[in-house]
């Protein structure tokens, strides 16, 4: 059924992570959420709530086309926002023994630049988010597994330290999701011709090193994490 409210699509909101605390802080805004993740089953924290809760797989076109026909019987074709919970910083960095997920992130980046472009004759803004280190589980250091054959073997236990860090240095989903919906819901509505936030730890100085550092700025930092120094 449709409602007056300003509605949003969210993908990843998994209990614990970035997308379940957005889904609750763009909700307590008063927007209509809808929260999505592969299975519903991590998204009954979410349901509990109020928040509409459906199964997406985002590299299945099948379960995208399922969703699109959902939302738009709901929404009576009108959904206000998408947020794609899939970008971050590691696009702008070296940071060692993730390169290809690096390498997706940065392709993610560069395809939301671009539709920023192509989307706005038709009055769609996108905004493109660089997530600095927030605390979920998505580095655990339980997933940490080099294999005892690997010739990096000796870096194993900095790489698990590194992980071990950032679960206890990086600010909390709660905290990252409050910035994030205070600049697109509060400060900025409507986000003129797109926008590029970074948010999270260590997002704004990684912004400002980008952005005056010279190429290899970050090579001392991120070999010294995995005990390349
Ligand atoms: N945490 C950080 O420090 C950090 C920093 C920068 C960027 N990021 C990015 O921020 C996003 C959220 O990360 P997080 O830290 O909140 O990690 P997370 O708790 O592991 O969340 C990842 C979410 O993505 C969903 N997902 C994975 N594959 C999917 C697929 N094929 N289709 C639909 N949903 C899928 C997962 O749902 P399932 O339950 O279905 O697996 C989960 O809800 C990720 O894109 C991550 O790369 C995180």
């Amino acid at each position: 059924m449709t409602s007056p409210k300003r509605s949003i699509l969210i993908t990843g909101c998994s209990r614990g992570g970035v997308g379940n605390a957005l889904a609750l802080e763009f909700a307590a805004h008063g927007m209509r959420v809808f929260a999505t993740a592969r299975s519903t089953a991590s998204l009954s924290t979410l349901e509990d709530k109020g928040i509409e809760t459906f199964a997406l797989d985002v590299i299945n076109a099948v379960s995208i086309a399922a969703l699109r026909d959902e939302i738009v019987k709901r929404t009576g074709g009108k959904l206000d926002m998408l947020f794609n919970n899939a970008s971050t910083i590691l696009s702008r960095l070296p940071f060692a023994f993730s390169a290809a997920y690096n390498a997706s992130k940065a392709a993610v980046a560069s395809y939301s630049d671009t539709l920023r472009i192509e989307l706005d004759p038709l009055g769609i803004k996108v905004v493109t988010v660089f997530m600095g280190e927030v605390a979920t589980n998505l580095m655990l250091s339980d997933n940490i597994s080099f294999g005892s054959g690997s010739i990096y073997i000796d870096a194993e236990e900095r790489v698990k330290e590194r992980s071990r860090n950032h679960a206890k240095n990086s600010v909390k989903p709660e905290v990252f999701a409050k910035q994030i919906v205070e600049e697109v819901v509060v400060k900025n509505p409507r986000y003129g011709q797109g926008k590029y936030l970074w948010k999270g730890s260590n997002a704004a100085l990684i912004w400002f090193l980008n952005a005056v550092g010279w190429r290899k700025v970050f090579d001392s930092t991120v070999k010294k994490l995995v005990g390349f120094d």
